[in-house]
């Protein structure tokens, strides 16, 4: 029998030492909220319902979240006084099924993984299981209390801890797998008698011991899954392991990375063999990379696809464009969204491109602006073109057929076309259509004046 899965993620805390207006699980972590990687690993799993207890910045929560997760339906409930987490998952009961199993997270314990989470699930056999660490600095944490025989008995926390108890090692990560039945049963129960009068969702174990329930334990596989976010030390420590992890796992598929501390990866990106990434580089968004692609620092590349064998200099920054195999890019081009590359195609220093297709071996090499462009193969356009695509008001097209040959510092004042193997002579302002093998100059002609005296000083 398959059970149905929730999940309780409390997200009501204000996250004060952030010293921030914006609520902590909207913080970000590898360029993504807190809460949003939670969300993420909850859509990996099969989540039947998902409550989000909040609190503090509830609307903001809710607009920037709400909207970013429609395809995962998440039932928002209110802990208007933060009484301690028992008392969170206590409002969320009101939401939660009587029958199946909750997994209970934390907006600011953003980097649980999905793998950690369904074997917590699995684990879960007499109604109740939970991920603990064993760790060399415990303070603060709630310990696990286990008896003779190693049964956990219950977890104490930190303000309420005897010395003896302070000594254990055995944290509680706060992650835990429960059936519902016993949430439902359980919570209404919670007291607040304790060092923080607080309602502390730990209770529920020893409840359920005294139920003869045997609670199953496990370990997450990377320490860093149960980390929470309170202040911007531990946030930024939180992203290096990330970074570290992630820069690890594309090693392991053969990436060469020049340093793997100075490389970023802000969502996903997958690789083919031999890459290189030289220093400085920052990816962004869903980023794949072809066979022999290398890049050279400081480049910024977000929500693109490079293809094979593409060199990439210093300093670009290629947004949302497809770039095909053999092509070349920079030093400092930069890419702008919808921008395709054809193979062999060339984009040299001091270019930018935005909304244009660059047809198969056309190059532009040195200073131009592309916009709104279509440029056939073997295109050849001079320094300092510029497609001149923007009246004021209106956006228009420039189209370049085959073969041109557009001269140096020309303008080219959109609407425009260029035909099949036409010439440009450098330095025009083309405002009319260019014929196939034709050659256009719009420039003034070239006057001489001979024996010219230059100005001399005036003498005071
Ligand atoms: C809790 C556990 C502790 C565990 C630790 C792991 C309890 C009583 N203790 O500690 O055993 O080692 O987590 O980090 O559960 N929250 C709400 N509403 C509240 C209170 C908290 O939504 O009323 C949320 C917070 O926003 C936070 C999370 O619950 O995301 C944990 O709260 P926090 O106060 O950090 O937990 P502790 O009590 O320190
Ligand atoms: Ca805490």
């Amino acid at each position: 029998m398959t059970s149905s899965l929730s999940v309780i993620i409390l997200a009501a805390g204000k996250g004060t030492r952030m010293q921030s207006a914006k609520p902590k699980v909207l913080q970000t972590l590898a360029g993504k909220p807190l809460l949003g990687h939670v969300l993420d690993t909850c859509q990996q799993l099969k989540v039947d319902e998902t409550i989000v207890v909040y609190g503090f910045g509830g609307d903001q929560v809710q607009a920037t979240i709400g909207h970013n997760y429609e395809h995962l339906p998440i039932n928002w409930v209110a802990q208007t006084e933060q009484l301690g987490t028992g008392h969170a998952v206590k409002v969320a009961l009101s939401q939660l099924p009587k029958q199946g199993q909750s997994l209970i997270l934390y907006g600011d314990v953003p980097l649980v993984s999905s793998q950690t989470l369904a074997a917590l699930q699995s684990a879960n056999i007499e109604g109740m299981s939970m991920l603990t660490l064993t760790v060399s600095n415990p303070f603060g944490l709630g310990r696990i209390k286990r008896n003779a025989n190693g049964a956990i008995e219950a977890i104490v926390e930190q303000k309420d801890a005897s010395n003896a108890e302070q000594q254990i090692t055995e944290i509680n990560s706060g992650i835990y797998c429960v059936d519902n039945a016993l949430l439902h049963k359980y919570l209404p129960n919670l007291s607040n008698d304790n060092a923080q009068q607080e309602y502390y969702l730990t209770d529920i174990v020893k409840m359920a011991v005294a139920d003869g329930i045997t609670i199953a334990a496990i370990e997450p596989e990377h320490a860093f899954e149960i980390e929470g976010v309170n202040n911007r030390q531990q946030l930024a420590s939180l992203e290096r392991s990330w970074q570290s992890k992630l820069v690890t796992d594309l090693q392991v598929a053969g990436v060469q990375f020049a340093d793997p501390t100075r490389v970023d990866i802000r969502g996903s990106l997958s690789t083919g063999q031999d890459v290189f990434v030289d220093v400085n580089v920052v990816f962004e968004g869903d980023c794949t990379l072809g066979d022999n692609v290398y890049i050279e620092a400081g480049c910024v590349i977000k929500n693109s696809h490079i293809g094979n064998a593409c060199y990439i200099k210093p300093y670009c920054v290629i947004d949302s464009s497809t770039v095909g195999a053999g092509v070349d890019i920079g030093p400092f081009a930069h890419l702008r969204p919808d921008t395709v590359l054809a193979d062999n195609s060339k984009v040299g220093n001091f270019v930018e491109i935005k909304k244009s297709t660059i047809g198969h071996g056309s190059k532009i090499n040195h200073l131009s602006y592309i916009g709104d462009a279509t440029i056939g193969t073997g295109v050849n356009v001079g320094a300092g073109t510029i497609t001149c695509n923007y009246d004021g008001v209106n956006k228009a097209q420039t189209i370049i057929e085959d073969h041109v040959f557009i001269g140096s510092n020309s303008s080219l004042v959109a609407p425009v076309k260029i035909g099949d193997t036409a010439t440009v002579a450098a330095g025009s302002v083309i405002t009319e259509d260019v014929g196939a093998h034709t050659l256009a100059f719009g420039r003034a002609r070239q006057t001489i004046k001979s024996n010219y005296m230059r100005p001399t000083k005036i003498q005071k």
